[in-house]
């Protein structure tokens, strides 16, 4: 079981740090862990966010466990210096397509949403995002038009294949739950959406006990905070992704909480690779204060040994640690507590 430990900058440290405890209490067999540099102390120490030393260190691991990037300090470099460069580089070279990102209210915690409890009680969904292609990785520039204005822009695209294959991961999440399937896109306006929609109605056939319906990404918005009940499987492109799955974090009550997985096509001994990191960045206004909450990335690391190594009694029993710790009162500063970082893993551990 070899893991790259990625921390990056700012609380990432701090809630790896954490993540990894839980990891090592378990007493795995084979566990090995390195860790790498990569974000803005990357750039500082080796001159780029995402140092070859870093990517190979990746590459040859079984799974990664990223921490977060970002920096204030950095946010004036040229765009392929900044901190952000180091994960979109690490999705990109590793062809981790499917981002699955988990969210739900855990009982008793439905006060800390902002929804009214009876509505937040009934929000419980995984977003499978697309995360190599898209908008993100498409041709980009800024220019001067013929009327001597400046101007950007971004070119979105998807590929039938790209679409096809994430739309697999999302429909076979959806008949091992037996939940609905929600494709979300915009093809009342984008072409790009109308071939996703084309691609993932075509794929529909193949699952045919899946039931599967589509949605605007604005109504998508919308019925998340009205109608939560109405979503299990939500699947979507990178930019909608990206968007959706921070209001679906808002609406749990803290981003503290959520865990994701980016997963590829490479097969581990029991699992897919994958990168598992939490939801939330790197808040450089509380980092370094022992403050932050590491039960996302405590939270991501049970789904990497669900994902990359098989293990779902493991997985499933750290999950319930978190649920229990947090029924039990102990909660970070995002939840309205004031338990620290080590205490919220210590506590984790000790129901372990
Ligand atoms: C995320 C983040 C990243 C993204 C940023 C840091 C590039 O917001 O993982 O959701 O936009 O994908
Ligand atoms: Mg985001």
């Amino acid at each position: 079981m070899k893991i790259a430990i990625l921390p990056g900058d700012g609380i990432g440290p701090e809630v790896t740090a954490e993540a990894v405890a839980v990891l090592e209490s378990l007493g795995l067999p084979g566990l090995v862990l390195f860790e790498g540099d990569v974000g803005g102390i990357a750039y500082r120490r080796h001159g780029v966010p995402l140092p070859d030393e870093t990517l190979a260190m990746a590459r040859e691991a079984d799974a990664i466990l990223f921490g977060a990037v970002g920096d204030p300090a950095c946010d004036a470099l040229e765009r392929h210096l900044r901190p952000e460069q180091a994960i979109l580089g690490l999705r990109k070279h590793l062809g981790l397509f499917a981002n699955l990102r988990p969210a739900r209210v855990f009982a008793g915690l439905e006060h800390l949403s902002p929804l009214r409890a009876d509505i937040a009680r009934s929000l419980d969904l995984v977003i499978v995002r697309e995360l190599t292609g898209d908008v993100y990785f498409g041709a980009k520039g800024q220019r001067v038009t013929d009327a001597g204005e400046r101007e950007g822009w971004d070119a979105m695209a998807y590929a039938e294949g790209e679409v096809r294959r994430i739309a697999h991961v999302a429909f076979r999440a959806a008949e091992a739950s037996g939940l609905p399937l929600t494709s979300v896109d915009k093809a009342n306006v984008l072409e790009t959406s109308q071939l996703w929609r084309d691609v993932v109605i075509e794929t529909a056939a193949e699952y045919p006990q899946v039931v599967l319906d589509h949605m605007y990404v604005d109504n998508a918005a919308m019925q998340l905070v009205s109608h939560p009940d109405r979503f299990g499987v939500v699947l979507t492109g990178n930019l909608f992704g990206d968007i959706l799955s921070d209001l679906a974090s808002a609406a749990v009550g803290s981003i503290g909480l959520l865990p994701s997985a980016s997963l590829g096509e490479r097969r581990t001994d029991h699992g897919t690779f994958g990168l598992y990191e939490p939801i939330h960045g790197s808040a450089p206004d509380i980092a370094g204060q022992g403050k932050a909450n590491p039960m996302a990335t405590i939270l991501s690391a049970a789904m990497m040994l669900r994902h990359s190594f098989g293990r779902e009694d493991e997985a499933a029993r750290i999950e319930a640690a978190v649920a229990r710790t947090l029924a039990d009162g102990i909660l970070g500063g995002d939840l309205g507590g004031s338990h620290g970082t080590a205490a919220i893993g210590a506590g984790v551990r000790e129901r372990l």
